[in-house]
């Protein structure tokens, strides 16, 4: 089975809104492209966190307008702290979105909600842990991926590790306990991170719009490009996974700007 997760496409209400100088529709677009070219055959597109720059109905329609333009595979998404929680459940039927529990072959793809209605940083309610405890408890012969907004770990950069998964001691006590979690994924820093934990690969993501430089102490933004992760799942557990970006693309983006 193959996997793509796209996040962070920062969409506006209006068409064509830029952050940073940048407009997220065009990129979003440049990368929904490269996805085309590089990926003929793939199972399902996720998306974790921050579609919209605000959430607003017109930024999650115009999102699954883009990605069906391109792609007829099943789509999810999660919110971030930049989304509504209560739009997004609202327009997912309509959309046609798919589910919290996605089935891959002989693997399990399980969204969770970080967001908290507000703030920056990530914390997972317990409804969410225990949502978490029972899809684990009830597939012990699944490979799993655990999918979210935020970081459970810190990357590196004091600025963005400050908006972490607040309560990850007890995200990790729970998925140490179960072996069959194989990858933890996400969204946020705007940029590629992989670490191991125990057997468990922990892996962050490109924003398909403007990057952060990683292990900056400052808010930093990079010059890398925009991009998305494909996994490739295989049926006993192993897998292989990596990042692509667009090439041959200037964008205008504000690289000094000391915020977002
Ligand atoms: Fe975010």
């Amino acid at each position: 089975m193959r996997l793509i997760q796209i996040t962070d496409c920062h969409l506006g209400p209006q068409h064509s809104e830029t952050l940073l100088g940048l407009n997220t529709d065009q990129s979003l677009e440049d990368v929904l492209e490269l996805i085309q070219k590089a990926e003929p055959c793939f199972d399902h597109i996720l998306c974790t966190g921050d579609v919209a720059s605000a959430g607003h109905v017109d930024c999650y329609q115009r999102f699954a307008e883009s990605i069906r333009r391109y792609f007829p595979q099943p789509l999810s998404w999660l919110p971030g702290n930049h989304d509504s929680a209560d739009i997004m459940a609202s327009l997912q039927d309509a959309l046609g979105i798919e589910g919290r529990l996605i089935h891959l072959g002989e693997w399990l793809l399980v969204l969770l909600d970080s967001s908290v209605p507000g703030h920056v940083y990530g914390q997972l309610a317990a409804s969410e842990l225990d949502f978490l405890a029972h899809v684990l408890a009830a597939n012990p012969d699944k490979h799993i991926i655990v999918s979210l907004h935020h970081q459970p770990v810190p990357v590196g950069s004091v600025w963005i590790d400050q908006y972490i998964v607040r309560n990850a001691d007890a995200f990790f006590q729970l998925v140490d306990s179960y072996p069959q979690v194989k990858m933890v994924v996400w969204g946020h820093v705007h940029q590629e991170f992989q670490a191991q934990h125990n057997n468990l690969t922990l892996l962050a993501t490109p924003s398909t719009c403007v990057q952060f430089k990683p292990l900056c102490d400052d808010f930093t933004v990079d010059t890398q490009m925009p991009g998305y992760r494909w996994f490739e799942l295989n049926d006993d557990g192993s897998f292989a996974t990596g990042v692509a970006r667009v090439t041959n693309k200037q964008y205008v983006i504000d690289y000094k700007s000391a915020g977002y």
